[in-house]
C-alpha cells in the first residue's frame, strides 16, 4: 500500500518555458513534449498561452496546442488568459483550466499586460468569474510575489490582499509566484505563514525560478508550510520576457527528485522526465537540465 503524501505538480514548460525562446518551436513539437510528460507521468500540464500574438509570437498557436492536447485521460492541460478575450479565446479552443496573471506591483502589470495594479486586479477577478460561469476550472497566478524587477520588495500585505480577491472571485488555487527567482527561503516562509489565514493550504500553489539557485530550497521551505501544489518546468526551461533578469524555472526533474527522496509521491518517473529533458534539448538546440540532471547523466552513462 501507498502511504506517502501526494504532491501535484504542473508542469508549465509548453507555456513558462517556451514563451521566451528566441528559436522556433513547431506546434508538433509543442504537443511532442506535452505527450512525453504526460507519460512520464506528469498529471497537469500549463500547455499554453492565449494571448496577444503581438506581445508573445511564441504562443501564437495556443488554440491549435490544445486542440490536440486536450482530451487526454487523467491530464490536466490548463492555458493562461489575461483577460476576458483570452478567456473567449480558450473556451472556443475548448480548454477546460485557465489561469489568470496579476503581478503584485504597479509595473510588472503594466509591462506585463498593459493594465495598472487595479485594473489587473479587476481583469483578474472578472476573467475568473466568467472562467467559473463557464464552468472552466481555475487558477490565479499572483506574481512578483517577493521581489519585482521594477520596484525591489514586494509587501507581503498586498500579496495577501490580491490572493484573498481572486480567491473570493473563483480562483481554485492560487499560485504564488515567484517570478524572477529572487526569493530564499526564510522568506518564503513568511510569505505562506502570511498567506495562511487568507487562502487554504490545499488551494496554495507556488511557482518558483531558479535566478539565483535557491528555487529547489524555496520549494523545500513551502513543503514545510504544508504547500503540496508546485510549478515546476522540465529541464528548468523558462522565464517570462517582461521581467528582465528572471532565469528558467523550478526543474521538474529538481523538484521530483528531492520530494520523491524525501519521501512524497509525485507520479512521476524522474528517468522518464529525463527523457524529456534530453528532447526539450534538441528541440531547442541548448542544454538543459535541473541541477540533478549532470549527476544522473553520469550516472546514466555509467558513469559515476
Ligand atoms: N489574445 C489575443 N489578442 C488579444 C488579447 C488576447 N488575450 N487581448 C487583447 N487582444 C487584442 C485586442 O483584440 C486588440 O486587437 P486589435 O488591435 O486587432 O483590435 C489588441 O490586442 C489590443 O487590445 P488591448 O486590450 O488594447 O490590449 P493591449 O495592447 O493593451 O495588450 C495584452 C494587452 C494582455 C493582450 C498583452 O499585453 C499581452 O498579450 N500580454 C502578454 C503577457 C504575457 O504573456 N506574459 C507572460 C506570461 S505572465
Ligand atoms: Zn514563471
Amino acid at each position: 500500500m501507498n502511504t506517502r503524501e501526494r504532491i501535484a505538480i504542473t508542469d508549465v514548460s509548453p507555456r513558462d518555458g517556451l514563451q521566451n525562446q528566441t528559436v522556433a518551436v513547431s506546434t508538433a513539437d509543442k504537443l511532442a513534449l506535452i505527450r512525453h510528460l504526460a507519460a512520464a507521468g506528469v498529471r497537469s500540464i500549463e500547455a499554453t498561452s492565449f494571448v496577444s500574438p503581438k506581445a508573445v509570437p511564441q504562443m501564437a498557436d495556443a488554440a491549435d496546442v490544445i486542440a490536440s492536447a486536450r482530451g487526454q485521460p487523467d491530464v490536466r492541460i490548463s492555458a493562461l488568459v489575461p483577460n476576458l478575450r483570452g478567456l473567449e479565446r480558450a473556451l472556443e479552443a475548448g480548454v477546460t483550466e485557465v489561469a489568470v496573471v496579476v503581478s503584485a506591483t504597479e509595473t510588472m502589470n503594466l509591462r506585463n499586460i498593459n493594465l495598472s495594479l487595479e485594473q489587473a486586479i479587476r481583469t483578474g477577478a472578472e476573467t475568473l468569474r466568467g472562467a467559473r460561469r463557464s464552468g472552466l476550472a481555475t487558477r490565479a497566478y499572483v506574481a512578483v510575489a517577493v521581489e519585482c524587477p521594477f520596484e525591489g520588495p514586494t509587501p507581503i500585505e498586498r500579496v495577501v490582499s490580491i490572493a484573498a480577491g481572486m480567491l473570493e472571485a473563483g480562483a481554485g488555487e492560487v499560485v504564488v509566484a515567484d517570478t524572477i527567482g529572487a526569493a530564499a527561503p526564510a522568506q518564503i516562509d513568511r510569505l505562506l505563514a502570511a498567506l495562511a489565514p487568507a487562502v487554504p493550504i490545499d488551494s496554495t500553489a507556488i511557482h518558483l525560478h531558479d535566478t539565483r539557485g535557491l528555487a529547489c530550497a524555496n520549494a523545500w521551505a513551502a513543503l514545510q508550510r504544508g504547500v503540496r501544489r508546485f510549478d515546476a518546468s522540465v529541464g528548468g526551461i523558462g522565464g517570462c520576457p517582461f521581467a528582465p533578469g528572471a532565469a528558467g524555472n523550478l526543474a521538474t526533474e529538481d523538484l521530483v527528485l528531492m520530494a520523491e527522496q524525501s519521501g512524497f509521491d509525485t507520479g512521476i518517473d524522474y528517468a522518464a522526465l529525463a527523457e524529456v529533458v534530453d528532447f526539450a534539448q534538441a528541440i531547442l538546440g541548448q542544454s538543459l537540465g535541473g541541477r540533478s540532471m549532470p549527476w544522473y547523466r553520469r550516472r546514466r552513462s555509467g558513469r559515476r
